[in-house]
């Protein structure tokens, strides 16, 4: 008896030194704890140094380029096929242009979007993608201000240097449920990525950043009603919360008040943030991105055939604000919607960048 004990103990030593060693050392202590709500209520956010560091890199903005004058000749009287940038100086265009460039596509330059024989010539698929991005930033930074705010976001907020941002998802096709014989999984223990490899639904985002069904876990009414909550419908939930959280890098009292998760009272401001930012990507996805399906080419399709979405991720990659909140959009302020192509009087700017 004596030596089972022993034994078992012996185990659980091992067991615990392995872990503690994994490679990469994502739980490995010491870890740091930062108060976020009231004290006494144990809303701190536990931050691990190691991933911390690793976020730095990736969450650097480039360089700042100095806002360009408004003045001269508009883009529109210059340039022959200018649909959606016409209000800005033609000073101005080319800049952007540069930026987009920097953005977007590093590697191949102008010719990622231009036919470069003929830069008004909209052949590429790209530059019609591109064009509806320039809409689409600015339908974010002039109508989505109770999510991003003068923070605001440009390409490079989802690009980050790269034609086809790092995080982003697609509807996985149906299960398979071989004539009905097969019980319904609802996406559940197939580890995904969207859930922090747990074994919830693999996909709680079709639900709620394209479609717009009821976040909810406890029902209204306290018998099942025709108002049911159904247990698939709290392990979206759960889903989606769990993809919020890895999103932003933040542990779930960021935003709740573990004491109720459904008391907006007790939750901290930045749950109404999310819960804007949820429509936010909704919109985006089914005003911009979905109507841009037959747009692209096949391969940058999902295996169902439907476009590239949207996400947390797509903007936060980890950090509580994008790019710890730079606000990058003060360099472009034609960015920040249509008309707006003047520069910020200058003690603007410099408030902003001070936020
Ligand atoms: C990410 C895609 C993208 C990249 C990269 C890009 N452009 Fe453009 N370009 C566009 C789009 C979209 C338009 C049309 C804008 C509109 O309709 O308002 C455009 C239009 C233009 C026009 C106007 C042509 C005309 O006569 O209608 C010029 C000039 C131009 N770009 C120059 C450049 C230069 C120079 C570079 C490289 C430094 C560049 N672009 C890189 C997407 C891009
Ligand atoms: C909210 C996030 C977001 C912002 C902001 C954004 N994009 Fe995109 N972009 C996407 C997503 C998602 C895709 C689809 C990925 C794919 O191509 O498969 C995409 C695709 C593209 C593509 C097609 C790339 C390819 O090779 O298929 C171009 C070009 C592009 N964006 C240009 C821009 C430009 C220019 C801006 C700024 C004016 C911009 N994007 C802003 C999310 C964003
Ligand atoms: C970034 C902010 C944020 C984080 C982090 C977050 N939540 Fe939420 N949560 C929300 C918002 C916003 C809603 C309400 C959504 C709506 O109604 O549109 C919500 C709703 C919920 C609900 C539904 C309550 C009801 O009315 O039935 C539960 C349960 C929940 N969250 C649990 C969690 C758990 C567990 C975690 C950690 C894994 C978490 N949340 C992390 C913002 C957040
Ligand atoms: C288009 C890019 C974009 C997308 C998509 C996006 N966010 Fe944000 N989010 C931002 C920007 C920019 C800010 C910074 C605003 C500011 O400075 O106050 C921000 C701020 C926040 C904050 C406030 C953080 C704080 O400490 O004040 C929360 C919470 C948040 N986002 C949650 C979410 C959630 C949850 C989603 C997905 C449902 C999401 N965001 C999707 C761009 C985005």
């Amino acid at each position: 008896m004596i030596l089972r004990i022993f034994q078992l103990l012996i185990m659980l030593t091992l067991g615990m030194m392995l872990t503690a060693c994994k490679d990469p050392p994502i739980e490995r202590l010491p870890m740091d704890s930062v108060q976020h709500g009231y004290r006494g209520t144990g809303m701190v956010q536990v931050y691990n140094p190691r991933t911390v560091a690793s976020q730095d890199a990736l969450n650097t903005a480039p360089p700042s380029t100095p806002p360009l004058p408004d003045s001269g000749p508009k883009a529109k009287e210059v340039y022959k096929n200018v649909q959606v940038l016409g209000d800005l100086s033609a000073g101005q265009f080319i800049g952007l242009m540069t930026a987009m460039t920097t953005w977007v596509a590093p590697k191949d330059g102008c010719a990622y979007c231009h036919n470069v024989q003929n830069l008004a010539d909209d052949s590429k698929y790209t530059k019609v993608v591109a064009r509806k991005m320039i809409e689409m930033t600015r339908h974010i930074n002039g109508n989505w201000k109770n999510h991003v705010a003068e923070t605001g976001v440009t390409c490079y907020t989802c690009h980050r240097g790269n034609p086809v941002p790092t995080q982003v998802w697609f509807t996985p096709l149906e299960q398979n449920k071989g004539a009905d014989f097969i019980g319904d999984r609802a996406g559940q223990n197939t580890p995904g990525k969207l859930v922090n490899l747990s074994s919830l639904p693999t996909d709680p985002l079709t639900p709620y950043l394209l479609d717009d069904k009821q976040i909810r876990v406890n029902g209204p009414t306290p018998l099942p009603s025709g108002n049911r909550s159904s247990i698939k419908q709290a392990e979206w939930t759960y889903g989606l919360m769990t993809h919020m959280s890895n999103s932003l890098g933040v542990n779930c009292t960021y935003c709740h008040n573990t004491r109720s998760f459904q008391s907006w009272e007790g939750s901290p401001p930045q749950r109404i943030t999310a819960y804007h930012g949820i429509r936010m990507a909704r919109d985006v996805n089914k005003s911009y991105m979905v109507p841009l399906t037959d747009t692209f080419p096949v391969n940058r399709k999902g295996e169902g055939g439907d476009v590239a979405k949207v996400s947390c991720a797509t903007c936060h990659q980890g950090a509580y604000k994008p790019l710890y909140g730079y606000p990058m959009l003060k360099d472009h302020p034609y960015l920040a919607g249509p008309g707006k192509s003047a520069a910020a009087p200058k003690d603007e700017v410099v408030k902003t960048a001070a936020k």
